[in-house]
């Protein structure tokens, strides 16, 4: 792709693949029932009609559900990645076939990844719809005027976004949608759980049972990975630096120990941490010929693949699996240390980005309506959202649960 050339209404690699992200698209739908009854419910007010909607979201098949259900309430839509590597071409054609200015492609440099972000800023949208906070930073690097509001996804998003506020520079309300319990409870913890080992495996085939997976963080994700990880064989390790989620570990029967020792034994290394720097130089050269390393935050800084690139040249060994040999030894990177998730597998499966995309579309719809009501500060999701999708979420599943008695709620009440 042309770095610098003009983009017109839209970017994207190949609009032949439509065909094949409308059937993704479909199979994502039928997953995501709690999404559709959302939209369906809303359908007849329009309440998104003539509003522009501007996404930075990993361009998958879950995604292209959401943006279609914006689309449906009456949304003008552009979207660019939130990740270079994390965009599926098919789901970009097919929605830029269904008239959403899409400015995505798997493989964008970096500089093609600003410039697509930069695109979704000209297009002028009322709403931001951010996952990681590239978006939201850049729109206020733009001084971009239009925007009355926003949501955020991740962890990570919202931490830069606290800071923004914590300075007084954040110029709009954004809802803070990872910390919705419907949202992290699920997407962070099984969906990342399930999809970081889904990506390690479809990137190496290598065999869970027996192995030392050392999983670097204990949050949401940590907690995810390091169970799932467990339940396929492996013998896991916690690293944390904060004593109260070690203990949390330890007490769940992990292993926990500092990273310094755990470099020397592990056969596979996952970040989960939201931090810069995690696995290191001194960490590398502890290693075994053969280790694996693989990211799960957000960010591709949480292993120091800079190290790796500038102190041997990789060999590419299979898609997603680049070989450097350091100290002597063979250490296979995965995914160029971006989130493996998301770069060798698709991402969280529909049934629980339902969750988070159900929280994404309410959350939406309260700032279309409410804006001029809300300061400019990082919101919680409002606990009528957060339950109404634990509610919608349940009856899908045709879960039935109690409600508490008159007599209850009095004893709650009373002091
Ligand atoms: N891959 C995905 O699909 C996906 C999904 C959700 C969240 N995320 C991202 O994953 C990251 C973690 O999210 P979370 O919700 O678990 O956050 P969290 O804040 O709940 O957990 C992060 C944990 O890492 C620990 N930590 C920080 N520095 C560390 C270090 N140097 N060594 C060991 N542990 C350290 C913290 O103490 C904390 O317990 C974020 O970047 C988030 O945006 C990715």
């Amino acid at each position: 792709m042309c770095e610098d050339a003009p983009f017109v209404a839209g970017k994207i690699a190949d609009a032949k693949l439509a065909s094949s992200g409308r059937l993704s698209f479909e199979w994502a739908q039928a997953r995501m029932a709690i999404v559709e009854k959302i939209r369906a419910k809303n359908e007849r007010g329009l309440p998104l009609a003539g509003l522009r909607i501007g996404f930075c979201l990993h361009i998958t098949k879950e995604t292209s559900v959401l943006v279609m259900a914006a689309k449906t309430l009456g949304a003008d839509v552009a979207i660019c990645a939130a990740n270079p590597l994390s965009a599926q071409d098919d789901i970009a054609a097919f929605l830029y076939e269904k008239g959403v200015d899409v400015y995505a492609w798997r493989g964008e440099t970096k500089s093609e990844y600003e410039q697509c972000i930069k695109q979704v800023i000209s297009f002028k949208p009322a709403i931001v719809t951010d996952d990681g906070g590239d978006l939201h930073v850049a729109a206020h690097r733009a001084r971009a005027k239009s925007i009355v509001g926003g949501t955020e996804e991740t962890t990570s998003g919202v931490k830069r976004l606290a800071v923004m506020e914590k300075q007084g520079r954040l110029m709009y309300p954004v809802i803070a949608v990872n910390n919705a319990r419907t949202k992290y409870l699920f997407d962070n913890r099984h969906g990342t759980g399930q999809s970081t080992l889904d990506g390690i495996l479809r990137a190496t085939d290598v065999f869970l049972p027996g192995k030392r997976v050392i999983v670097c963080g204990y949050g949401w994700v940590g907690k995810g990975v390091a169970s799932r990880a467990r339940g396929m064989g492996a013998i896991v390790t916690v690293t944390e630096v904060d004593p109260v989620r070690a203990l949390e570990a330890k007490m769940d029967g992990f292993e926990v120990t500092a990273l310094s020792d755990a470099s020397a034994y592990g056969d596979i290394f996952v970040t989960c941490t939201g931090q810069t720097g995690v696995i290191r130089k001194e960490h590398f050269a502890k290693m075994k010929d053969g280790a694996i390393l693989a990211n799960a935050g957000h960010f591709d800084v949480e292993i120091d693949a800079d190290y790796l690139y500038n102190a041997s040249r990789p060999a590419k060994v299979r898609p997603n699996v680049e070989r450097f040999s350091i100290s002597g030894k063979k250490l296979f990177l995965l995914s160029e240390g971006r989130v493996v998730n998301l770069v060798a597998a698709e991402g969280h499966p529909p049934e629980v980005m339902a969750l988070s995309f159900a929280n994404q579309l309410l959350s939406i719809l309260h700032v279309a309506k409410n804006h001029y009501k809300m300061e400019p500060r990082v919101h919680a999701v409002p606990e009528k959202i957060d339950n109404d999708v634990a509610r919608y979420a349940l009856g899908a599943m045709g879960v039935r649960i109690d409600s508490i008695t008159k007599e209850q709620r009095r004893y709650r009440d009373s002091s």
